[in-house]
């Protein structure tokens, strides 16, 4: 029986949203923790704010939520609260700089960190009912290549991928784009290179994850930019300010606002992909297929 209800609230939440604009969905991932997802996530989100953008930034990483305390916001309720039916999205959304709305994860929830087929579906249903007006919804999804990961990351039209010069984060992105294009057909990434010493550095590292992706998949792997190692980061994460507000010509904080602009640029994928509605039929699709 509610199993049942479930389905019907899903179907109604998509119709909801077919009539809103399209939504540009983007999911940061990375294979290993520790690379900078969730310090890209927020400042390119910041940044995407500052550009005339009004975007979401959707905290997927149920097990070590982070992007609230990366922006010293203290958020009353969360994504459990959602999924336990207490509370709307709308009522957990909080406000970060330039308007960004945070979407909040629980924090050390550890049975949380994979979350189950009901769960995401308590998410669907959710977006379903979300009432702000957006253009772009950024997913900052957890470390490793499990379940939940996956069915966040298939569900984006874009997926950036990040890495840093370490031999176990070039071989874990690898994993995760292998497994990304096997089982779910995704051929196109993104690579952004962080914590490196220069933009030569930095793509010298895009080129030997290339050189893998190249003999043994078929997919296509896109330069998106470099930050490099950047000590106002660090500041800034102390600080629990984005790194573009509180050191904007920081080289950290430069390079991410170039990439935020680059991908400002990218072209809007047209069809099904442009729209929020997708990133849910998606979620649901990984549902049932398991
Ligand atoms: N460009 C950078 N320069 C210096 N430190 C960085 C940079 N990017 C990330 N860090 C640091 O690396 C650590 C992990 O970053 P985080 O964004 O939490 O990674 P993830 O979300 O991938 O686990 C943090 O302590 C952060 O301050
Ligand atoms: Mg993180």
């Amino acid at each position: 029986m509610r199993m049942f209800k479930e389905g019907v609230d899903q179907a109604a939440g998509i119709k909801r949203m077919t009539n809103k604009k399209p939504v540009r969905v983007i999911a940061i991932a990375s294979g290993k923790g520790g690379v900078g997802k969730t310090n890209l996530s927020v400042n390119l989100g910041v940044s995407f704010c500052k550009l005339g953008h009004k975007v979401a930034l959707l905290d997927a990483d149920m097990g070590l939520a982070n992007v609230d305390i990366l922006l010293g916001l203290h958020p009353e309720y969360n994504l459990t609260h959602v999924l336990s039916g207490e509370k709307t999205l709308d009522d957990i959304v909080v406000e970060g700089p330039h308007g960004l709305k945070v979407i909040p994860a629980s924090s050390g929830v550890q049975h949380m960190a994979e979350i189950g087929t009901m769960e995401q579906a308590g998410i669907i249903n959710a977006f379903g009912e979300f009432g702000h007006d957006i253009d772009m919804l950024l997913v900052d999804t957890a470390a490793g290549i499990h379940g939940g990961v996956i069915n966040f990351a298939r569900a984006c039209q874009e997926v950036l991928i990040v890495v840093c010069d370490e031999p176990t984060s070039l071989t874990d992105a690898y994993a995760l784009i292998k497994l990304l294009n096997r089982d779910h057909g995704l051929s196109r990434f993104h690579i952004i290179t962080n914590m490196v010493e220069t933009l030569n550095h930095g793509k010298v590292l895009y080129q030997k994850l290339c050189k893998v992706t190249d003999q043994y998949l078929d997919v296509a792997l896109y330069f998106t930019g470099a930050v490099p190692f950047d000590k106002s980061l660090r500041k800034s994460v102390q600080k629990q300010q984005a790194v573009v507000e509180s050191a904007p010509n920081s080289p950290a904080a430069t390079a991410i606002k170039n990439i935020a602009k680059r991908i400002d640029g990218w072209p809007v994928q047209r069809g099904a992909g442009g729209y929020l509605e997708f990133f849910v039929e998606r979620l649901i699709q990984g549902e049932s297929t398991g």
